[in-house]
């Protein structure tokens, strides 16, 4: 693995992880609206084999495993050694046969290919070399190949990450990436928002056929307010700042907690607290 990317692997394998496991409940159902809807509307036909780019918990490539069948394959990779051991184990419990995990650095390293399609869900926006990893992507697809890429629209038409963003930023001091030794989770969830610069990224990456189709969606953010509130500080923009606050992060916490309330309350119904989303459908071929 590069030595440049260490501290974005340590983060995800580490104190991202960690957090993810906290609220496995909302990340896997909640995001489950986006994907569901790209891999309806971009089925993978029988026996296709697919990789499946910053796995995660491996929820995505067990759904992608069903829909290709036994002779199908599906390879979900990961950077965090601690996520792939999460996939394998939640795919063999789900007795799903077809489908296999391994770690590797998706910008450097070898992919295992080649692949028919390749898929990912929230996975190529923390890219720190976007360009190099889409690239190797593409290299690991069959001539032909596509790639699917399921990526946040704007921050203004995700409310929940944005809004409690900037309620935050008024309270806890920004401190940079550049500027604390801290891990951290790489360019982040808003980095592949604009379609010129990602079909700009896409086409000197080598593929063509680039399209984008937005996708809106009502997703569960917490169980309740105090769920919602967690999760915002823990997760997205604003738990990033408040983390590489540090002391001071942790310090401000009750001014935080009183502030986001506030931003997340109207969203709260009595089924749990629920806010509108968007996302990019990117989809993209090895010619
Ligand atoms: C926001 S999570 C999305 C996980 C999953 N796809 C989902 O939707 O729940 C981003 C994932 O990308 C992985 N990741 C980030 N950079 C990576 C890289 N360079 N190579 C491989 N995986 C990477 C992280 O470890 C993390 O599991």
């Amino acid at each position: 693995m590069t030595g440049e990317n260490d501290g974005v692997i340590a983060a995800w394998n580490g104190v991202l992880f960690d957090k993810f496991c906290r609220f496995k409940h909302l990340l896997t159902v909640g995001l489950s609206a986006h994907s569901d809807e790209a891999l309806a509307r971009h089925a993978y036909p029988a026996a296709a084999r697919v990789l499946d780019v910053g796995c995660g918990f491996g929820d995505c490539a067990q759904r992608i495993a069903a829909g290709v069948g036994p002779r199908g394959a599906v390879l979900g990779v990961d950077c965090a050694a601690n996520f792939v051991e999460a996939a394998a184990q939640d795919a063999r419990r789900a007795c799903v046969g077809n489908v296999s995990f391994f770690e590797a650095d998706v910008q450097t390293d070898d992919l295992r290919g080649p692949y028919d399609f390749a898929f990912s869900r929230f996975g190529t926006m923390f890219f720190t070399m976007p360009g190099a990893g889409l690239r190797n992507i593409r290299k690991a697809l069959e001539p032909g190949g596509g790639l699917t890429m399921v990526v946040w629209r704007r921050r203004e038409d995700n409310p929940w990450l944005h809004d409690a963003e900037m309620r935050v930023r008024e309270i806890v001091p920004v401190v940079s990436h550049e500027d604390t030794d801290q891990v951290h989770c790489g360019p982040g969830p808003f980095s592949m928002a604009s379609p010129d610069m990602v079909s700009a990224l896409l086409r000197s990456a080598g593929y063509d056929r680039i399209a984008f189709e937005r996708h809106d969606a009502d997703i569960c953010i917490g169980k309740d307010l105090a769920d919602a509130i967690e999760f915002a500080m823990a997760l997205g923009p604003a738990g990033e700042i408040i983390r590489l606050a540090g002391d001071e992060g942790e310090r401000r916490k009750p001014e935080v907690v009183a502030a986001l309330r506030e931003t997340l309350a109207p969203y709260v119904r009595e089924d749990g607290v629920w806010a509108s989303s968007s996302t990019w459908f990117v989809t993209a071929r090895n010619p």
